[in-house]
């Protein structure tokens, strides 16, 4: 299992105050003691499993940036910046670009609206790449061409599945596990071929966030709701790792949402 690098930012500013996915205007308030416990727990197991930790300084006024996976899609150390869709995340972008640049890469920003790992996934090859409700087609074309990689755009239609990784991650560097009710029905069928072996989960693990999870090729961070999929993976030879994001899910993220893989 190689060793991975992900960027996170503390949710310290973390909270729900305006609405820009179905999730957020359920009217539950969040518990922001538990949002950072929660948060802190998953950087605790990363650390645990020997990966590498960076960190971003949070910004007062952005309550989402503690969801990096939005920020960039980095591959074989090339970054492409996010170009948000929400004006209330689009002042994310700079932040996230400082922290890169300081770090010594260089950033194309996205001349398209796209919303970095959020519809970005590297798997067998290849970028999967979501649109329907975020990151737009021709951001697909975009990445398709910076990163000089085989790009295959998958459609989303279900608003509480708003990007690509609330319904599909990789398992490991061949395989994915998705919720096929997700996507457009072209899209199903592009995903049942590329990926025979998949593990197909249900609407309900689905909706505890059971797909945004972060795996290492091993090691699965999962949502703990996400029991039926828990099972699933484990009978797959997987270790799956439970945690609980129940306060992030109130802004509809997960652990994933919450981690930004970086690929040196
Ligand atoms: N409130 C954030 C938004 O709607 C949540 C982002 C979740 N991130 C993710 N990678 N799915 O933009």
């Amino acid at each position: 299992m190689k060793q991975r690098q992900y960027l996170v930012c503390a949710p310290q500013y973390f909270d729900v105050i305006y609405s820009i996915n179905p999730w957020m205007s359920s009217q539950e308030p969040v518990d922001r003691g538990l949002a950072q416990k929660q948060w802190k727990a998953l950087v605790s197991v990363f650390d645990d499993l020997g990966h590498r930790v960076h960190r971003v300084l949070p910004a007062a006024d952005l309550p989402d940036m503690v969801f990096s996976a939005n920020a960039a899609m980095v591959l074989d150390g090339k970054v492409l910046g996010a170009s948000f869709h929400h004006p209330e995340r689009q002042p994310e972008a700079a932040h996230y670009r400082t922290w890169f640049e300081y770090a010594g890469f260089d950033v194309q920003a996205s001349a398209w609206t796209s919303e970095g790992e959020g519809d970005f996934v590297w798997v067998a090859g290849k970028l999967l790449a979501g649109t329907g409700f975020r990151t737009q087609p021709q951001a697909h074309r975009e990445a398709a061409e910076f990163f000089g990689k085989p790009t295959v755009s998958l459609t989303l239609v279900d608003p509480r599945f708003y990007h690509l990784d609330t319904a599909l991650f990789a398992l490991d560097d061949n395989n994915v596990a998705y919720y096929p009710g997700a996507f457009s029905a072209s899209s199903q069928k592009a995903l049942a071929d590329l990926f025979p072996e998949a593990i197909i989960a249900t609407r309900e693990d689905a909706m505890s966030f059971g797909l945004n999870s972060v795996s290492d090729g091993r090691h699965v961070v999962i949502a703990d709701r996400a029991t039926g999929l828990i099972h699933a993976i484990t009978d797959r030879g997987y270790i799956p790792i439970p945690i609980d994001m129940s306060e992030l899910r109130k802004a509809g993220g997960g652990a994933k949402c919450c981690t930004l893989e970086i690929r040196p």
